[in-house]
């Protein structure tokens, strides 16, 4: 039998009494030295990071849903300029950007918001989210003692701030908003600008607490925020991090749950243990307010991702992935986390600051004791390689590498970081899915489920090379990109014209020469044209292209087409950074000197043709003139390709999988879904990933030597049930024929249970007496298993009640092992969305092997509940 006990805990309750037009009873927000104090309670708060124009607003509702059945509390946005002012002074507050809708959504779910306006936010979002024509300001500088700079962004935070008041968003006003952030990540380039960097610091601090939004305010990594400000910690572990004050609280603003992924790169993980480990670490050591950045990534639609380079993708390897489903074991297990830290809140309020005691060389425990009623206790093993037995208060605790025990009555161990009790799940992906262990594992790939939704006939249009409208104009030398697109399209044309005698012709040939193209500096993607044939390519960041070039005698055109691949959203003087080229571009290898094409005359037109017809509109415009593209069609480069869909039936996400394309851009219904690019991964740096010890980005990466990205988010609110309009701008020469539509969704799940697991948090219920304490009983383990909305579990792969080996994928029975095992958990599962089943013998029909410690282990696939095709309208 497991073992039983019972304890009882005080629980604060979130007030969510919801007054006619408001969220909550209206509270006010303060803090001191040990917290965030929310009215008049101090708490320990859980965080999740969820940006609204990542998602559609047809899904955050089930985001905020799903991040509050994982135990969080607050959830954290950055605002995003660009997005509400494409124009300035022209605002936008609809759709994906409708941001009074996300935060009422967010209080209406009982959480707390958390506003991170900026307004610069990095976040991996084009320019860091400040819109374009910023440039354009004459005088500007960015993010310093600048007038022009400091107008605008003080006309945007006012606005945001005024918003929020008048929808009556703040906490004192019965709305969900807690505390607001102002600039982002200052500290790092704040010494590139000299003094005006600390004078635009001050600024922008007494400019924020100046509106009065009646909330408290952070800077993230300012270690010089004046005293009113709350200085907070971004990163991996924020554990050892103490704020510029002992009268503010231990805030970690972005714990970095995983990592954001560029085109041509491998995609990193993070260990869900890890995770588990830093968030403990941090409480344990008196942090009081933690955010996942991110507890949801999304998608980086249309041209939002930042650069250079960003992918499309904004998963993140988040507690929930990128198509809105939970991401297993580390959604679960981050909420058993939660669970255990809740319930020693009334502890970890209860005093100013833990008292430390050493256990070992590298174990230790931080109690936090109040007048021998309230205890809990955090036991830490930070010995990356080895178990460690520690004697607490005159027991024995076993604790793992790498790993934090959490003890809410400073006794009994509700939680340790490292031993997962939760399923795990495996998708459908188009990224590989890393397994990871105690035990270093090979990571696992999986195959993606196949259906075919796409038809096979395809219409094609060919993009122009070169200029293609009136509105394309001359100019003499190179003009900067940006400053020419506005960075209202990636593509930006140039064009020259140079004559090529017959003396250069023969000098050529008797050299057995050619002459070759040189651009001194050039970011982020060129292709070079010769009398409108493809010549070459190159990609990078300021880098230097030299391409051999075959010219003819007479006129020649050569046709250079700059892109960008998202604007840089890092650093200092992001206004002076520019695209396209710099330097000068020459023609060498003449007879008589080079030829500097610099300083001829140059046609420029900016963008594509398709992009200015918007051939990819559900309105067909009467200019365009679609072909039909027979299957064995020489293709070409820079084609636009169309075609219609069904959506698959069911509720599963969905996702475009462009494996066979090259690079371009994509549009479903004429909602662009982003840019796509098939560049591997390298081949090599994949290896094994184990949990223990300090993460990095480079430290449990999957995808080697495959696209970084082959799948694509078609949020199902953009679909209909059949005639999807498909259209793809192709800038290689694949063909779409290959492209297919596929089902996301979870197809296995397994967990793993042994008889002594700790106490089942995710188990236990909670009744609530009359006097407000809770009673928390302590039955025995159980495995709890779930697949996605309108799935049910279709059949039972493995399971075995006794001594199982192997992981998830790759399960076998040991010496030990119930009979019943299969017919048991077929019946509580079979048919069900989701099942638990109680791991004790009387539940397996007897003991199987006497004096053993049993396991249950079991993997399960999922499916479609329903065979029939429902109508898709979410
Ligand atoms: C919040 O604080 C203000 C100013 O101290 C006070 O006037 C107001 O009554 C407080 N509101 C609540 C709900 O406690
Ligand atoms: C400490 O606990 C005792 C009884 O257990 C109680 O009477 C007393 O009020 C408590 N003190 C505080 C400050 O809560
Ligand atoms: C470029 O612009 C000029 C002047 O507006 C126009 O005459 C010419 O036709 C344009 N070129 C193309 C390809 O449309
Ligand atoms: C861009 O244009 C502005 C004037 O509008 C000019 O001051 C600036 O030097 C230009 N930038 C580059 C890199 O040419
Ligand atoms: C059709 O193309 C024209 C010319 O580029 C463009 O101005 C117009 O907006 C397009 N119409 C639609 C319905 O997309
Ligand atoms: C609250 O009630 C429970 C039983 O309903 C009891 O066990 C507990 O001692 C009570 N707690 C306090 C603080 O009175
Ligand atoms: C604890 O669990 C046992 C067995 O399930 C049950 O009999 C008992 O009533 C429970 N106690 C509480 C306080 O819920
Ligand atoms: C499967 O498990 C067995 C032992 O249980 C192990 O030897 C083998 O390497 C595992 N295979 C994979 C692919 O994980």
């Amino acid at each position: 039998m497991g073992i039983k006990f019972q304890w009882v805990c005080l629980v604060l309750t979130v007030q969510a009494l919801i007054v006619a037009g408001e969220f909550f009873k209206p509270f006010n927000v303060s803090y001191d030295g040990r917290a965030i104090i929310i009215d008049g309670k101090r708490r320990m708060l859980i965080s999740g990071g969820i940006h609204y124009p990542r998602a559609t607003p047809e899904m955050w509702s089930d985001l905020i849903s799903k991040s509050k059945e994982g135990g969080v509390d607050v959830i954290e946005t950055y605002v995003f300029w660009n997005g509400h002012e494409p124009v300035r002074g022209q605002y936008n507050f609809e759709g994906r950007y409708n941001i009074v809708k996300f935060v009422k959504q967010v209080g209406s779910s009982g959480l707390y918001l958390f506003l991170r306006i900026g307004p610069y936010v990095c976040a991996e979002w084009n320019f860091g989210g400040f819109p374009v024509w910023l440039r354009d300001i004459p005088g500007i500088e960015f993010r310093t003692d600048n007038i022009p700079f400091k107008e605008e962004m003080q006309r945007f935070v006012k606005k945001i701030v005024a918003l929020m008041r008048e929808e009556s968003l703040f906490s004192w006003q019965g709305g969900p908003i807690i505390m607001l952030q102002i600039e982002n990540e200052y500290g790092n380039i704040e010494s590139s600008y000299g003094p005006k960097g600390k004078a635009y610091m001050r600024w922008a601090a007494k400019m924020a607490v100046g509106l009065d939004a009646g909330v408290p305010w952070v800077m993230c990594k300012q270690t010089d925020a004046p005293e009113y400000i709350i200085d907070t910690c971004n990163g991996y572990y924020c554990d050892g991090f103490k704020p510029n004050s002992k009268k503010k609280p231990i805030v970690w603003t972005e714990h970095w749950d995983g990592w954001y992924t560029n085109w041509g790169d491998r995609v990193p993980h993070r260990p869900t243990e890890d995770i588990a480990f830093a968030v403990a670490r941090f409480f344990q050591r008196g942090g009081s307010f933690q955010n996942y950045y991110m507890y949801f990534g999304g998608t980086n639609f249309g041209r939002t991702a930042g650069g250079p380079n960003i992918i499309t993708s904004y998963d993140y390897d988040a507690p929930i992935d990128e198509y809105g489903l939970l991401r297993q074991p580390k959604w679960g297990h981050l909420k058993d986390l939660h669970a255990a830290i809740k319930l020693c809140e009334p502890a970890l309020v209860a005093v100013n600051s833990p008292h430390y005691i050493k256990l070992g060389p590298q174990q230790e425990a931080h109690v936090y004791s109040y007048n021998g009623s309230k205890c809990s206790a955090f036991l830490a093993n930070i010995d990356e390689h080895n178990s460690a037995t520690v004697k607490f208060r005159n027991q024995a605790y076993i604790l793992p590498p790498w790993s934090v025990s959490i003890l809410p009555d400073c006794r009994t161990t509700a939680f340790n970081t490292a031993k997962i009790g939760v399923q795990t799940s495996i998708k459908t992906t188009g990224l590989d899915v890393a397994s990871y262990s105690n035990d270093p594992a090979p990571l696992k790939l999986m195959a993606p489920y196949e259906v075919d939704y796409i038809s096979k006939t395809w219409k094609f249009l060919r993009e122009p090379i070169g200029a293609w409208s009136d509105s394309n104009f001359t100019y003499q030398g190179i003009l900067e990109h940006l400053n020419v697109t506005k960075d209202h399209s990636d593509y930006l044309w140039y064009s020259t014209r140079i004559y090529i005698s017959d003396e250069d012709i023969s000098y050529w040939e008797e050299n057995q020469a050619s002459p070759v193209l040189t651009i001194d500096s050039m970011r982020d993607f060129v292709c070079i044209f010769v009398n409108g044939q493809f010549k070459g390519s190159a990609k990078g960041k300021w880098i230097k292209v030299v391409e051999p070039v075959d010219l003819i005698q007479g006129h020649n055109d050569i046709t250079l087409l700059s892109q960008t691949v998202g604007l840089q959203n890092y650093g200092a003087f992001l206004e002076k950074d520019g695209a396209g080229f710099r330097g000068q571009i020459i023609l060498k290898g003449f007879k008589n000197g080079d030829r500097k094409l610099t300083e001829t005359m140059w046609t420029y037109q900016v963008g594509l043709k398709g992009e200015s017809l918007k051939i990819y509109s559900i309105d067909e415009n009467e200019s365009t003139e679609w072909t039909d593209l027979p299957t064995d069609a020489t293709v070409t480069r820079f084609s636009w390709y169309k075609t219609y869909f069904d959506a698959p039936g069911g509720l599963d996400p969905v996702a475009l999988d462009l494996s066979s394309m090259g690079k371009g851009q994509v549009w479903v219904n004429g909602h662009h879904i982003g840019r796509y690019w098939t560049l591997d991964a390298p081949k090599d740096g994949c290896q094994t990933c184990d949990y223990r010890g300090a993460y990095d980005s480079d430290k449990c990466v999957t995808n080697c030597g495959r696209p970084t990205q082959s799948w694509y988010h078609i949020p199902r609110s953009w679909l209909q049930a059949s005639d999807n309009l498909l259209v793809v701008f192709e800038e290689t020469e694949k063909t779409p024929l290959e492209i297919s539509i596929k089902s996301h969704y979870t197809e296995t799940i397994c967990a793993e249970v042994s008889e002594n697991y700790y106490p089942p948090l995710h188990a236990w219920s909670l009744p609530k007496t009359s006097n407000g304490t809770i009673s928390l009983n302590h039955t025995v383990p159980e495995i709890h298993l779930r697949c996605d909305a309108g799935n049910t579990i279709s059949s039972v792969k493995f399971a075995s009640y006794g001594t199982p080996q192997g992981s998830c994928q790759n399960f076998s029975r040991g010496n030990c092992h119930s009979p019943n095992s299969f017919s048991v958990v077929s019946q509580a599962c079979m048919g069900r969305q989701s099942c638990s089943i109680s791991i004790s013998n009387a539940v397996f029909g007897g003991d199987p092997c006497h004096g053993v410690v049993k396991t249950l282990s079991v993997e399960m696939r999922c499916s479609s509940s329903s065979s029939t095709s429902s109508s898709l309208m979410l």
